[in-house]
């Protein structure tokens, strides 16, 4: 099916980047200080990126080990990364001067990465998008008595001509994250959902000029994904109609955008982990990375993904084309299972020992995978009682392993399980 692809890569870039990268505060800056457009308009007239080179953000994704790169168009401050037709507010009228998304889809494309496109619903600075509880002029009671007659309807055009250009323009677009619907909520006077955005129109037309493309869940309308944002999932997630494909979106500090004094980082072990944890929930990781003024993803966030890249080079077969395993996994660990091979993750390395629920007779082979070096398996004797030098006391049905004193330098070992074909399971 044209939609596989993205439950098999489980594993993309999120980009966040717009004039936000210069104030270096996070890209809710606008809205937390509450800046008029004419004190953001700064930015504007300073974004100049003379470094941006896609190409290189692409090959960073490709060698990370992902495989698809989504990157925003618009974020919630209005400012468009191409040469919209629709507004003047662009990227075009900075001093860069030039389109930033075709270069950016054409690298994509080099290196073999899907491409997809975040757009915000939310939109601070068209002159139709009415001040709610959300947006930055909330307490500016003059700037609200002369927005009092704005009609979203005309946002709402100008906003279906954008994703008109945009699923128009660049060829084929594999995926497109709207962001993100907030109705009913009477703490944001009401808020904005799927009637505001005219979201089922939206999604037709969406699926009419793209019909191969993937939309998340945030216009108020289900999508083919959903999107836990900034935690990861206690399992495999569930819609309406049974279990439902999700990806989770994590920052590497905590901030979307180019946030330079922030040093909240999460160390390429534990978001090595939280990608395992996905997959062993039948998820995806989009990852983020929010590159500089200048057009570069920073030092630290170069060197995390390239620490990613070491780890999924050796262990790419448990997370390409992998998903959630029927089999229970021990303390400390996660499963992810294709078809008839069962990878064992260690988030922490016990002593000599792990001890596998119901895998009794089910293995016929295990090793290393980061080395393929043989793992003995020791298969149950319901007999044996742990004593002296000998190990046991296991439940009946209980395989277990043993493993090497040493724990292999990497940043999360994992032991691939070959199962007998007929113990593999649903997966098979
Ligand atoms: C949120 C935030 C936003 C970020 C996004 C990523 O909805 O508003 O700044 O772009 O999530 O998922």
């Amino acid at each position: 099916m044209s939609k596989e692809w993205f439950r098999h890569d489980r594993f993309g870039m999120f980009v966040h980047w717009g004039l936000y990268a210069l104030p270096a505060r996070h890209e809710w800056v606008k809205n937390r200080e509450r800046m008029t457009d004419a004190q953001y308009d700064r930015y504007f007239e300073r974004f100049d990126p003379d470094l941006y080179d896609p190409r290189e953000w692409a090959k960073s994704a490709r060698r990370a080990g992902m495989r698809y790169v989504v990157l925003t168009t618009k974020h919630h401050d209005g400012f468009c990364l191409w040469d919209s037709a629709l507004t003047e507010y662009k990227v075009t009228n900075t001093p860069y001067g030039r389109d930033l998304l075709q270069p950016f889809v054409e690298a994509c494309r080099a290196e073999g990465l899907r491409v997809g496109f975040y757009h915000s619903l939310i939109d601070w600075h068209h002159p139709s998008f009415p001040i709610d509880a959300v947006h930055p002029q909330r307490d500016d009671e003059e700037a609200k008595a002369q927005a009092a007659g704005r009609d979203i309807a005309e946002y709402r055009k100008y906003l279906h001509g954008q994703v008109r250009e945009l699923l128009t323009d660049f060829g084929q677009i594999d995926y497109l994250f709207f962001d993100f619907s907030y109705a009913g909520r009477p703490d944001m006077w009401g808020g904005k959902g799927a009637e505001d955005w005219g979201s089922e129109e939206l999604l037709a037309m969406v699926r009419e000029l793209q019909p191969d493309i993937l939309v998340n869940d945030r216009t108020g309308l289900p999508g083919d994904f959903v999107t836990p944002e900034q935690y990861q999932p206690a399992g495999p997630m569930e819609g309406p109609d049974g279990p439902i494909a999700w990806e989770a979106c994590q920052t590497l500090n905590g901030s979307w955008g180019y946030d330079r004094d922030n040093f909240d980082y999460k160390s390429p072990d534990l978001l090595v982990r939280m990608l395992i944890d996905g997959v062993a929930k039948d998820g995806n990781l989009l990852l983020n990375v929010g590159p500089t003024g200048r057009g570069l993803i920073d030092p630290i966030a170069e060197a995390t993904l390239a620490a990613i890249g070491d780890w999924v080079h050796l262990h790419e077969r448990s997370i390409r084309g992998a998903g959630a395993s029927q089999y229970v996994a021990p303390p400390d660990c996660r499963y992810t299972q294709n078809g008839d091979r069962l990878y064992l993750h260690l988030f922490s390395w016990p002593f000599k020992h792990v001890h596998l629920p119901d895998l009794a007779g089910r293995v016929r082979y295990a090793q290393l995978l980061s080395d393929a070096s043989e793992i003995h398996l020791i298969e149950p004797d319901p007999s044996r009682i742990a004593e002296h030098t000998q190990p046991g006391g296991q439940p009946p049905g209980t395989l277990t392993l043993q493993l090497p004193v040493r724990r292999p330098e990497v940043a999360v070992p994992v032991i691939e399980l070959f199962l007998d074909p007929t113990a593999s399971g649903e997966n098979s």
